[in-house]
């Protein structure tokens, strides 16, 4: 197959969002009503699947889910995209995660709770079985890092004997504060790094982010930082880059902007383009994004 004929995989979570827009955020133990409620597919990878598809790659998505109906209404979703599911591990344990999320169309806020209790996550065994033949970019939203670690030392070893060409671009992101998730700083071609662990770490912008964090990550690597309506800042081994937000006129739902920006980012990278011009374009769609619900009318 020609480097150009291959796909992007997405590693990480899928979940049920059940999404209620609101536009006054609710007071604590209060019974109000929504404007509308639905059913959307969600998590991080998954998102950042339904962006690239519609951006026009060809990807695919790896991740858990429990038979069931929550179970039929993700994969026909995923489907109805043209996400490659092949990858999808049926666990025999476990519930699908779901997550109750509050959009308030008045300022796009998200609030978002998630129940993600005992549904097993891939492994590298599982891994084991991905043809790794078919992808050129593999991305994993950072969850169970050390067995993550280990399927990324499976790409490693594979793009050692491959041609310059054939040599699959890894690419990780660490969003949520969690120790075990940092080891991941290290394994990356690409690395987003999201603005709650930036703060957590004491640094109060993108910039200062990916200046404080880069000696974590790999020489030659490109370590990305989105901050919401301030852009996002990049460091590698060309310099810092920075790209302005682009705020849609009205902001409507923030739900999903990261994963957003995540995926155009790689979009633009897949497609040869610069970091500049990537991280330009990753801010473009995410900003648009956050202009109406959901993620139809990116492109
Ligand atoms: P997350 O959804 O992971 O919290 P961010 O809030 O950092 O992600 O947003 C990712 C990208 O989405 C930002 O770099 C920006 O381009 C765009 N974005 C998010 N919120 C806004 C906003 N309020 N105004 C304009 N752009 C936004
Ligand atoms: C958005 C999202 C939602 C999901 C939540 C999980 O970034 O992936 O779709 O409910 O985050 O943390």
């Amino acid at each position: 197959m020609t480097a150009k004929g291959k796909q992007i995989l997405c590693i990480g979570l899928v979940c049920l969002d059940i999404i209620n827009v609101v536009d006054t955020f609710p007071v604590e133990d209060t019974d109000t009503r929504c404007i509308s409620q639905k059913w959307q597919r969600g998590g991080n990878a998954s998102n950042s699947c339904t962006v690239l598809s519609l951006l026009g790659a060809s990807c695919g998505f790896m991740g858990s889910l429990a038979p069931g109906r929550i179970s039929d209404f993700i994969t026909d979703d995923f489907r109805s995209r043209g996400v490659n599911i092949s990858n999808i591990v049926c666990q025999r344990v476990g519930v699908n995660p779901c997550a109750c999320c509050l959009v308030n169309i008045t300022n796009g806020s998200r609030t978002v709770i998630l129940s993600d209790m005992n549904l097993p996550n891939v492994t590298s065994e599982d891994f084991r079985k991905v043809d790794l033949s078919q992808y050129k970019w593999i991305h994993w939203e950072g969850r169970n890092a050390s067995e993550q670690v280990a399927m990324i030392q499976q790409v490693v070893q594979y793009n050692a004997n491959v041609s310059a060409e054939q040599r699959i671009t890894i690419s990780v992101e660490i969003e949520k504060t969690r120790e075990e998730l940092y080891q991941l700083f290290g394994h990356g071609d690409v690395v987003f790094v999201g603005k709650d662990v930036a703060r957590h770490f004491g640094f109060n912008s993108a910039s200062e982010a990916v200046k404080g964090f880069y000696s974590r990550v790999k020489p030659g690597a490109h370590l990305i930082c989105a901050w919401a309506e301030e852009g996002a800042d990049t460091m590698g081994p060309d310099g810092l880059f920075h790209s302005n937000a682009f705020p849609p006129k009205k902001l409507v739902d923030t739900l999903g902007a990261g994963d957003t920006f995540n995926a155009a980012v790689i979009f633009e990278l897949h497609n040869g383009k610069s970091i500049q011009e990537a991280l330009t374009f990753g801010c473009q769609i995410a900003g648009k994004k956050c202009g109406f619900q959901g993620y139809d009318g990116i492109v």
